[in-house]
Order: C-alpha cells, then sequence, then structure tokens
C-alpha cells in the first residue's frame, strides 16, 4: 500500500496506544462498575466511603417545629408559609449543641434577595412583590416594620 494510507494509520495506532497509556496511569484503581453493573454503575469505589463522611448541614422545617412550634405554626399561615425557616436562618446543624449560636440576620439584604424589583419580568421571582430598595424606608431594617414570620401588609401597625 502507498505510505499516505500508512501514515495516517501510524498516527491513529498511536493516538490509541497513547490514551491506553495515559489511562493506567490517571484511572485510579477502584474505578469500575462494580456490583451495579455496566449500565450506571462507574464509579470509584472509595468514593462511597467519602459520601458517607459528607455531613448534613440542612435539617428541614420539620426538624425546628419541635422546639419552635408557635413560630412554624405562624409562619406557616403567613404569605411566607413556603419559605423553609433554614433558608433565611442559614443550616441548623450544630444548633443543638450551642442554640444561642445560631446569628440571626437582619439586614436588609436577607429580604432584598426576594424582594427587591426587577427591571424586568423574568421566571417567577418577578412575581413576588418588589420594592425598590433606595426609596423603600433605606435608613432601617425590614423587620422594624414587617414581621418576617407574618409579614401580612393588613397588620402592618
Ligand atoms: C431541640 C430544640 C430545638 C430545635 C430542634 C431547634 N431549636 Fe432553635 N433554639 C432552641 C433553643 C433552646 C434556643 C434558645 C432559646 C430561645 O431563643 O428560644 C433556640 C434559639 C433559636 C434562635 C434564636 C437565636 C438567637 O440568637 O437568639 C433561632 C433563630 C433558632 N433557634 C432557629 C431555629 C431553626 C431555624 C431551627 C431548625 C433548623 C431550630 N431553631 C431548631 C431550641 C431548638
Ligand atoms: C423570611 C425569612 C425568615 C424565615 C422564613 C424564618 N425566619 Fe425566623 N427570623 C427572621 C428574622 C429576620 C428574625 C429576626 C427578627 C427580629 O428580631 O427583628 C427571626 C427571628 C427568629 C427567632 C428568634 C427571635 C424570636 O422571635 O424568638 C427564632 C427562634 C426564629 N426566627 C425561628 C424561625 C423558625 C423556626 C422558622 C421556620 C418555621 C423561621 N424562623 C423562619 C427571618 C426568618
Ligand atoms: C419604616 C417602616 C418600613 C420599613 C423599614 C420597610 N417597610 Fe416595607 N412597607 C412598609 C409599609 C407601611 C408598607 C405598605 C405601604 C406601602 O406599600 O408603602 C410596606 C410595603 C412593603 C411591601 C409590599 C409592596 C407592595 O407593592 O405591595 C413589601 C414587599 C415590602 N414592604 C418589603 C420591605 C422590605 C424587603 C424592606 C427592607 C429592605 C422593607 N419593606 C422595609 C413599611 C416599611
Ligand atoms: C425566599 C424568598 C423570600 C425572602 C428571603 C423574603 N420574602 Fe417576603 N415574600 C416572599 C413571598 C413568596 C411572598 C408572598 C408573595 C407576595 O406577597 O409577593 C412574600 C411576601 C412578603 C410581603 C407581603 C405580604 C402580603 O401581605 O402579601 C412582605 C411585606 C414581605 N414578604 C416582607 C419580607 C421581609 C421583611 C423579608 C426579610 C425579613 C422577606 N420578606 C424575605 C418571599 C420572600
Amino acid at each position: 500500500m502507498r505510505n499516505h494510507v500508512w501514515r495516517p494509520l501510524y498516527l491513529i495506532i498511536a493516538v490509541i496506544a497513547l490514551i491506553l497509556l495515559v489511562r493506567t496511569l490517571v484511572v485510579p484503581e477502584d474505578f469500575g462498575s462494580h456490583e451495579s453493573g455496566y449500565m450506571y454503575g462507574w464509579h470509584r469505589k472509595g468514593n462511597e466511603a467519602e459520601w458517607q463522611q459528607v455531613k448534613v448541614k440542612y435539617q428541614t422545617s420539620a426538624y425546628c417545629k419541635d422546639c419552635h412550634r408557635e413560630m412554624y405554626d405562624s409562619i406557616g399561615k403567613s404569605p411566607h408559609g413556603i419559605i423553609p425557616c433554614e433558608d433565611c436562618h442559614g443550616p441548623g446543624a450544630g444548633h443543638l449543641d450551642n442554640p444561642a449560636k445560631l446569628p440571626i440576620d437582619r439586614s436588609r439584604q436577607l429580604c432584598l434577595r426576594c424582594h427587591a424589583q426587577l427591571p424586568s419580568p423574568s421566571s417567577g421571582r418577578s412575581a413576588i412583590r418588589g420594592i425598590d430598595p433606595a426609596g423603600h424606608n433605606p435608613e432601617a431594617e425590614c423587620s422594624l416594620c414587617h414581621n418576617p414570620h407574618n409579614p401580612t401588609l393588613e397588620e402592618l401597625p
């Protein structure tokens, strides 16, 4: 056969050989399909233990209910009922070791994340009532006037 056929073929063989060589160097030894089978089972066996070590930070609102029952019930009936406690208060893990150490965020930023008026319509986010942060009582924290656990406007003083 003529050279112009062989030369690219050598190149292809060289590339395949290189891939196989690099593969033996970089793929971890415990990588394989293991007991879960060839279809979806490809993973590093050691990664299973690594995930078991991961500490769960968020506990869900049902967990807060046991001790903060009144708060749980009142916010449940308010327009903020769909927001999980930890969305505003941060992860509850470690709270039981020292309940005082769940710092409360009273910043305007906490609320503006959802309530800063968007200039143009977007996904569901723009359906939430918006205010202009610079014009809406900029000197005070929101919770001075609005109860974060029941922000119903009719109940404003
Ligand atoms: C086993 C009981 C228990 C559970 C569960 C619990 N808390 Fe508490 N929490 C307390 C106690 C006790 C205090 C301190 C006394 C108080 O302020 O009522 C406290 C205080 C707080 C405070 C005020 C901290 C401060 O600086 O004044 C916040 C905010 C709070 N908890 C939020 C939560 C959230 C959110 C959850 C769910 C992720 C939760 N708690 C789950 C017992 C609990
Ligand atoms: C929209 C944000 C938001 C959500 C959702 C929310 N909180 Fe709060 N929470 C606040 C803010 C802000 C304060 C501080 C209010 C203040 O003192 O000005 C606070 C204060 C608290 C306090 C301490 C003050 C008090 O009144 O005893 C506790 C305890 C608490 N929240 C528990 C909860 C629990 C439990 C849930 C879920 C059932 C929850 N919060 C949901 C924003 C929120
Ligand atoms: C000095 C008191 C005060 C402060 C501080 C304040 N508000 Fe208000 N807010 C009001 C009053 C009163 C109304 C109802 C009348 C109106 O729309 O201005 C209102 C209305 C709203 C509304 C409903 C707007 C509408 O179109 O229906 C939202 C949302 C709101 N505030 C969010 C916030 C947020 C978020 C903050 C903090 C960044 C904040 N407010 C700070 C007094 C306050
Ligand atoms: C995770 C998003 C989120 C955060 C954070 C949040 N809100 Fe809301 N808020 C909502 C939703 C959703 C509603 C209900 C729909 C509406 O009224 O636009 C609402 C409603 C309101 C209303 C109108 C109540 C009514 O009568 O309709 C006020 C006022 C308000 N929030 C104030 C606050 C304040 C103050 C904070 C901070 C402490 C805050 N929100 C944080 C999502 C949020």
